[in-house]
């Protein structure tokens, strides 16, 4: 597939996921209006909803369609990223007042309103799997999967490690643990629902899990390198912050070209884990280059 091709695939996963977010806020009429309007402001701020699409083409490619559950689990875990990145800008967190190339939640509102607005997508998003998703024991295994993927032995214990972990020596290990938890879970939560949303058989599953939680380490990977490498207004956020916050990253801890040398080899890890999948699991490969390869 051509880039071209690859850039049309993904703004049309996109589109999906955004109508299906609107739908959702559309039918949630007792939500205050201020509270209404910090959410939308982040749900339909120009992200790249990479893990919504993750879900929508997983679920492709082991059912050959995009299944209603499928995309509320798009929308459930663009809900959940899109609370971790407002709770993740806050001053007592990473402190940016940039986010998607508009000033971040607290900046737009308050400090009170973003810490409600991300308190109101996580608990949406659950929400949604549990009146949505129609067969009940499939609605109960996704929503463990998004549970445990973001919860306290998952992406919080990864933000909690790398809050910890600030201004210390590190060791690869410690750093391993922090991006596995803080990413890559809910990259494999991402593969893992459109599995599960499109029936996958059990070694189907295991096998997208493992691809996800591969491309996912290498996501935050790149995510640390263009923090040294690239421009805010490349980003859309302030570049250059993990040096000056005395974060534990790949290019801290190893250097730049050995931070490089470990994202190429994940995606070739990722890539061997879906080998059995043929010509169908192109789009996958093709996510894992371009995750790689990507300059924002
Ligand atoms: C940013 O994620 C947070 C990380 C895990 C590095 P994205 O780079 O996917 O952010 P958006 O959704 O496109 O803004
Ligand atoms: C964020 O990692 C991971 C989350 C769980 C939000 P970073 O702190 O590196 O993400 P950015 O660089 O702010 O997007
Ligand atoms: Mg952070
Ligand atoms: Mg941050
Ligand atoms: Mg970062």
């Amino acid at each position: 597939m051509q880039q071209a091709d690859f850039d049309t695939e993904l703004s049309q996963k996109a589109a999906m996921t955004e109508k299906t977010l609107r739908q959702i806020l559309a039918d949630q009429t007792e939500i205050p209006p201020r509270l209404k309007e910090a959410m939308e402001y982040m749900l339909f701020s120009p992200g790249k909803k990479i893990r919504s699409a993750m879900v929508l083409w997983c679920c492709e490619l082991v059912s050959g369609q995009v299944s209603e559950a499928a995309l509320l689990a798009a929308a459930a875990i663009e809900m959940v990223h899109t609370y971790s990145l407002i709770h993740d800008d806050l001053p007592a967190m990473d402190n940016d007042d940039f986010r998607r190339g508009r000033p971040s939640c607290h900046k737009q509102f308050d400090e009170a309103t973003a810490i409600l607005t991300g308190d109101a997508l996580l608990t949406l998003a659950f929400e949604i799997l549990t009146d949505g998703v129609e067969n009940p024991k499939m609605g109960a295994r996704m929503i463990r999967l998004l549970a445990q993927s973001a919860g306290p032995a998952g992406m919080i214990a990864g933000q909690m490690a790398d809050f910890m972990a600030e201004h210390t020596q590190g060791t690869m290990d410690l750093l391993r643990h922090i991006h596995i938890n803080k990413t890559a879970r809910m990259f494999a939560a991402a593969t893992g629902l459109g599995a599960i949303a499109g029936g996958a058989k059990e070694k189907e599953l295991e096998e997208l899990l493992q691809y996800g939680l591969k491309i996912g380490l290498c996501f935050q990977i790149a995510d640390d390198i263009l923090d040294e490498t690239a421009i805010s207004e490349q980003l859309g956020k302030t570049a250059g912050k993990d040096k000056q916050q005395g974060k534990l990253t790949y290019p801290s801890l190893v250097g730049l070209k050995e931070a490089q040398k470990v994202a190429a080899e994940l995606t070739r890890e990722a890539v061997d884990a879906i080998d059995r999948f043929g010509g169908e699991a192109d789009i996958l490969r093709q996510v894992a280059q371009k995750l790689l390869n990507r300059n924002k």
